[in-house]
């Protein structure tokens, strides 16, 4: 099958205080500031979205230098291996990242957010509000995080969730 390629270009930046780590997924409460800078152009794209409280931030997981493999073991999961699309490591083929992170406030172009889980300087590719019903999923469950011995103990991991071990 050939390959099509097919051009993105960014839109905006995303502004962390994680300059060389990042947590695993963002961290509602998480210290320090965090905000996206939408080009100006597409400024007049934001209206109405300060009414949500959440919102998807899509973004190019840009600094990768390792490659990519189908078969991961995600750094929380005490060495199980999974396919790389059963798991949501930045190495993907197409390094595309997916948050949702609470809206705080909205100043002309610039987005305040709850905290992120990129680097500072990560190309930001979309937004869009995450609907309540129409994105959540009342009998979604934990795939094969659920066959794991320790699993509670293990989604404070992934969550970021500081706790007693
Ligand atoms: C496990 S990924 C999850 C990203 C997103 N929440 C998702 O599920 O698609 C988060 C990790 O990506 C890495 N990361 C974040 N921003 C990056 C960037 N701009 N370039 C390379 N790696 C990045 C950090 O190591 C961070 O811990």
């Amino acid at each position: 099958m050939a390959e099509k390629k097919i051009e993105f270009r960014s839109i905006g930046i995303i502004h962390t205080p994680y300059k060389e780590s990042a947590p695993n997924q963002p961290i509602e409460d998480a210290e320090g500031s965090f905000s996206i800078v939408v080009a100006p152009v597409f400024q007049e794209g934001l209206y109405l979205l300060e009414k949500f409280r959440y919102i998807y931030v899509i973004y190019h997981i840009d600094r990768l230098a390792r490659r990519v493999n189908m078969v991961v073991k995600p750094p929380w999961a005490g060495g199980v291996q999974v396919g790389l699309f059963a798991s949501r490591s930045p190495l993907r083929p197409n390094p595309i990242g997916l948050s949702i992170v609470r809206l705080k406030k909205i100043e002309e172009n610039v987005i305040y957010t709850s905290g992120l889980d990129v680097f500072d300087g990560t190309p930001l590719l979309d937004i869009k509000p995450y609907i309540k019903d129409l994105d959540s999923k009342m009998d979604a469950d934990y795939g094969w995080i659920e066959d794991l011995d320790n699993r509670d103990h293990l989604i404070l991991h992934i969550k970021g969730i500081p706790h007693e071990y």
